[in-house]
């Protein structure tokens, strides 16, 4: 039985950095109520013209190098993202030019924070039927170009980052099980008003809605069941678990599901002070970090979890 494996994890983030100071200057909110209500310190911010794409394409470089694989050998591309550089082609195509990989399918999939969840689900299952050997997994956001920076609910979370994993076949899971779910009653609560089909404000600006307090809420009743799900899918107890990587959206919520894991702090990837909620990003940035820094080692085992926009969310038990 063929399973799917990362072979190379890597990552990028835009050189500017907006501290939670820089915040203070433009909105009305400090330091200290960000870090306690959210965790974050800093995140980092595209420079004019810099694109999810090219943010992409310097993290998926580093997937790459990490496998030892040629970016001309990458046959298949899954691009979760929901700030694509344009309409078409799609973000995963415009990856695919920039790399030379010519002739295999690229995509990118729109599911907001969870969109590399469901990138890696999808090419985990063409790499175990054997219809791909290198797929090339990203989760890329310029989430700064949707966010309305006079909106403290909003401007303190969001922003920018990629993180990339290659999958390859192997004999040995690898990508244990994943999880995908969708639930859009939910969509008023946490949504991007405004585009092609429905057409934009007189401004041609597009800003993110949330209703904090409730996605918070839902996100830790409904991660909490993810997790449930991923253990009782594997006939796995919590103790199993080496690793938990969440998606970076709020401390609280991450530590919320640590208690749930029974897992201390300390076996919890935890980035998001350095680069805030950068979405579809968020997991494979943790992921890449832990395992450069040595944290992450091969062997252990891995609980990945996003939840977004829709909502949408998503699970992963994965055999680093
Ligand atoms: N700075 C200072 N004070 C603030 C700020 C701010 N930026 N924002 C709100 N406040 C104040 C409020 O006015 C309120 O004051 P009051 O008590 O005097 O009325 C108080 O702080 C509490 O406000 P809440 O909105 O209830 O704050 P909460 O504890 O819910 O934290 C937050 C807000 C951080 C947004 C939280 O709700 C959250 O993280 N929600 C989840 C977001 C998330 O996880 N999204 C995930 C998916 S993202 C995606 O899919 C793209």
């Amino acid at each position: 039985m063929i399973h799917s494996r990362i072979t190379g994890t890597g990552s990028h983030l835009p050189e500017k950095i907006l501290t939670n100071a820089d915040l203070e200057k433009l909105i009305e909110t400090n330091d200290q109520w960000i870090r306690e209500r959210t965790g974050i310190e800093r995140r980092h911010i595209a420079a004019d013209g810099e694109t999810t794409v090219d943010l992409a394409e310097r993290a998926a470089r580093r997937a790459l190098d990490a496998a030892g694989v040629r970016p001309q050998d990458v046959d298949f591309i899954a691009f979760g993202t929901t700030t694509p550089d344009l309409v078409f082609p799609n973000c995963g195509v415009l990856l695919q030019g920039r790399l030379g990989c010519r002739g295999g399918p690229a995509f990118s999939v729109e599911t907001a924070c969870s969109g590399f969840m469901y990138a890696l689900s999808i090419a985990d299952k063409y790499v175990r039927c054997g219809e791909s050997k290198r797929a090339l997994v990203v989760g890329s956001e310029t989430l700064s170009r949707i966010t309305d920076w006079t909106d403290r609910s909003t401007a303190i979370l969001f922003a920018d980052g990629a993180g990339a994993v290659l999958l390859e076949p192997s004999e040995q899971p690898g990508i244990v099980s994943t999880h995908l779910h969708a639930d859009g009653a939910y969509k008023d609560l946490l949504y991007c008003g405004g585009g092609v089909s429905k057409g934009f404000d007189p401004a041609g600006r597009l800003a993110i809605s949330m209703v904090g307090s409730e996605v918070f809420r839902v996100a830790i009743t409904t991660l909490g069941r993810a997790v449930d799900e991923t253990l009782e899918a594997n006939n796995l107890g919590r103790s199993a678990i080496d690793w938990l990587v969440p998606h970076q959206a709020n401390l609280r919520i991450i530590q919320a599901m640590a208690r749930k894991l029974d897992l201390p702090m300390e076996r919890v990837i935890v980035t998001i002070q350095d680069h805030g909620n950068t979405s579809a990003a968020s997991v494979p940035l943790a992921l890449d970090f832990a395992i450069r820094d040595g944290r992450i080692k091969r062997g252990d085992l891995l609980l990945l979890e996003a939840f977004g926009g829709g909502f949408t969310w998503g699970s992963a038990l994965v055999r680093y």
